[in-house]
């Protein structure tokens, strides 16, 4: 079954107005496969995501990184500048970074599925690594937050992945199929999940999975799928692969099988962003 190509964006807690309407203008210009070869996701901190939203070209869709909206709702922004309604591509969208794990109200600090939903905002990044091992969200919070959103009509970029010391006892696809196991218990509809495989000793380290190291959990965690879930869904699902991937090293990751595209951190906060999404083609 062909999967379409789906390549995010997480720029975590990084950027400034200035320097995201500077990288904005570097992805608004950018040659890319089209809307039938690569489906792609920006996912910037939740202050600024109106405003990217508005300057995004409408063929990248923006994902939060906790929660999101199906569909693109009409731009909330009444006060967008010219410059970037001129701007705006009608090609590419935007998302937030976290959303609680049920309807909104006394949580201080949080975001709502609803709010996200009412920023017309069509995936969310669930389960970062970051959120498991920084802030502490364990997998069965994460598992609430995913059939939370994913019951809103969001999409979810499901982030598994283990630690240094868990592979090197061994314990790859033990970790990996506890994670999965987790969202399953939870889920029986996948067909609005991307599951993004991030081994955390490849994040920010420069230390890239090679492809075989990739390849061979992503055909591990698609045969969990079959097994657990149904063969339709493990054919269906996508599964991408993220941790220091760079334009030199998306082209052999995007050979292989059972990588069905990217979540790109550090690099894609850099031109080099597009010869990512090209790795589409
Ligand atoms: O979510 C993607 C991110 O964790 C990967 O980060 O900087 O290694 O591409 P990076």
């Amino acid at each position: 079954m062909a999967r379409k190509f789906f390549v995010g964006g997480n720029w975590k807690c990084n950027g400034t107005v200035k320097s995201n309407e500077e990288l904005v203008k570097v992805l608004n210009a950018a040659e890319v496969p089209g809307t039938d070869v690569v489906e792609v996701v920006v996912a910037p901190a939740a202050v600024h995501i109106p405003a990217v939203q508005a300057a995004l070209r409408k063929d990248f869709s923006a994902s939060a990184k906790t929660g999101l909206a199906k569909g693109l709702l009409p731009n909330p922004l009444k006060h967008r500048s010219d410059s970037l309604q001129a701007a705006l591509r009608k090609d590419f969208s935007v998302s937030a970074q976290n959303c609680w794990q049920g309807k909104g109200g006394a949580f201080t600090g949080e975001l709502s599925a609803e709010m996200l939903k009412d920023l017309g905002l069509p995936w969310v990044i669930l389960g970062h690594s970051e959120r498991r091992h920084i802030l502490k969200e364990s997998d069965e919070m994460i598992a609430d937050k995913v059939a939370y959103a994913l019951s809103q009509g969001l999409g979810v970029i499901y982030c598994i992945g283990e630690k240094l010391e868990e592979r090197e006892s061994g314990n790859t696809m033990a970790v990996n199929a506890r994670q999965m196991k987790a969202l399953a218990d939870k889920i029986s509809d996948w067909s609005q999940v991307v599951v993004a495989y991030e081994p955390v000793w490849a994040i920010g380290t420069g230390k890239v999975a090679t492809p075989q190291q990739a390849q061979e959990v992503h055909d591990e965690v698609r045969k969990w799928l079959a097994a657990n879930v149904s063969p339709e869904a493990a054919a269906a699902t996508r599964i991408i692969y993220g941790g220091s991937v760079t334009a030199a090293n998306c082209g052999d990751l995007a050979t292989q099988p059972d990588i069905d595209g990217f979540l790109v951190g550090g690099a894609s906060l850099k031109p080099e962003f597009v010869d990512i999404i090209k790795a589409a083609e």
